[in-house]
C-alpha cells in the first residue's frame, strides 16, 4: 500500500516528462486529458458560459460519479476556515450563481448564517481543470427549496428528518433508529433505497414527506471567479473574473458590477 502510494505521487501529474513506472503510466494516460488547454484569448466578459460548459463536458465525459462535486469552504466565527463537499444543483449564468441544498442547522449551516461569506472549488482532474468560486450565500426561497426537496427518492427526503447532521451520534445503530422512527412518523413502508432496482432517482416522487423547515437551498452570488486549465511545465491558464455585490431590494438578492477580467500568471 505505501508503496502504491509513494508511485502515485511521483506519477500524479503526467504533464511533466518524467519517468515513471510504465504500469502507472498506462493507466494515468487513460484518465488524463493529456492536451494542453488555454481560455480564449480575449477572455469572455463573464465567466459563467464557460463554467457552464464545462460542467456539462465533465458530465458528458461520465469518468467520475459526481461531476457537480465541488468542495465548499466557510469560515468559523473564530475566522477558523473548513471545508467539505457538497453537490452543486443549480447554475444562473446571468446572474452568476450556484446553488446547493443542505441542513440549515449543520456546521456549514451555521457558519454560513454567522456570515456568508463562502468559497467553492470544482475540480475534474480527467480534464485537468479546476473553478473557483468566492462569494456569499444566501438561502433559496422556501418554495424554491420546496420544489426541489419534493423531487428527491422519498427515503432522502425522510433521512432530511432523521438525520441532525453535524450532531454526535452515540452508536451507528441509533441513526437506523432515527430513520425507521421517521418512516414511521410520515407512514413510509421502509423499503431500502433502490430495492426494487430501480435507480434511486426514478423512484416515485411523493408529496407527503414535507421538507424540514432546517433543510433548503443556498444560493452563493460569486464576487471572484478563478477558471483554471493545465499546460504542460506548468506554464497553466488562469482567467480571473471579478465584481462587486450590493445587497438588493429583493429579498436574497444582489445587484452586481459588471464583470472585470484579468489573466494571472500560473
Ligand atoms: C460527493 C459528495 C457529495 C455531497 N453532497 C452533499 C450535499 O449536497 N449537501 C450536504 O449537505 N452534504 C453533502 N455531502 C456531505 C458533506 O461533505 C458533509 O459531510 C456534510 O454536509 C456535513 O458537513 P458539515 O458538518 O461541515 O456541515 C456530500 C459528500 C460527498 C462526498
Amino acid at each position: 500500500m505505501l508503496v502504491v502510494l509513494i508511485d502515485l505521487t511521483m506519477s500524479v501529474d503526467p504533464r511533466h516528462p518524467h519517468p515513471h513506472p510504465e504500469p502507472l503510466r498506462g493507466a494515468l494516460s487513460g484518465a488524463c486529458a493529456f492536451a494542453d488547454q488555454a481560455l480564449p484569448d480575449p477572455l469572455p466578459g463573464e465567466p459563467f458560459g464557460v463554467l457552464a460548459q464545462w460542467l456539462a463536458e465533465a458530465a458528458e465525459r461520465n469518468a467520475q460519479p459526481n461531476p457537480n462535486a465541488m468542495t465548499l469552504a466557510t469560515v468559523g466565527p473564530d475566522g477558523a476556515p473548513s471545508a467539505r463537499v457538497v453537490l452543486c444543483r443549480g447554475m444562473d449564468q446571468a446572474a452568476g450563481t450556484l446553488t446547493f441544498y443542505t441542513n440549515y442547522h449543520s456546521r456549514k449551516g451555521r457558519q454560513i448564517e454567522s456570515g456568508g461569506a463562502v468559497a467553492l472549488v470544482f475540480h475534474w482532474d480527467h480534464l485537468d481543470r479546476q473553478a473557483r468560486i468566492e462569494g456569499a450565500a444566501v438561502r433559496v426561497s422556501a418554495q424554491e427549496s420546496d420544489a426541489y426537496f419534493a423531487g428527491r427518492p422519498v427515503l432522502s427526503r425522510v433521512a432530511a428528518w432523521a438525520s441532525d447532521q453535524s450532531q454526535p451520534l452515540g452508536r451507528r445503530g441509533q441513526l437506523f433508529e432515527r430513520q425507521a422512527a421517521a418512516e414511521a412518523r410520515f407512514g413510509v413502508t421502509g423499503e431500502p433505497a433502490g430495492a426494487q432496482g430501480e435507480p434511486l432517482s426514478q423512484q416515485q416522487p411523493r408529496t407527503d414527506v414535507p421538507r424540514p423547515p432546517h433543510w433548503g437551498g443556498y444560493r452563493v452570488w460569486a464576487r471572484r471567479v478563478e477558471l483554471w486549465v493545465g499546460h504542460t511545465y506548468r506554464l497553466h491558464d488562469r482567467g480571473l473574473w471579478e465584481r462587486s455585490l450590493r445587497p438588493s431590494s429583493a429579498p436574497g438578492a444582489f445587484e452586481a458590477t459588471a464583470w472585470a477580467t484579468s489573466r494571472l500568471q500560473p
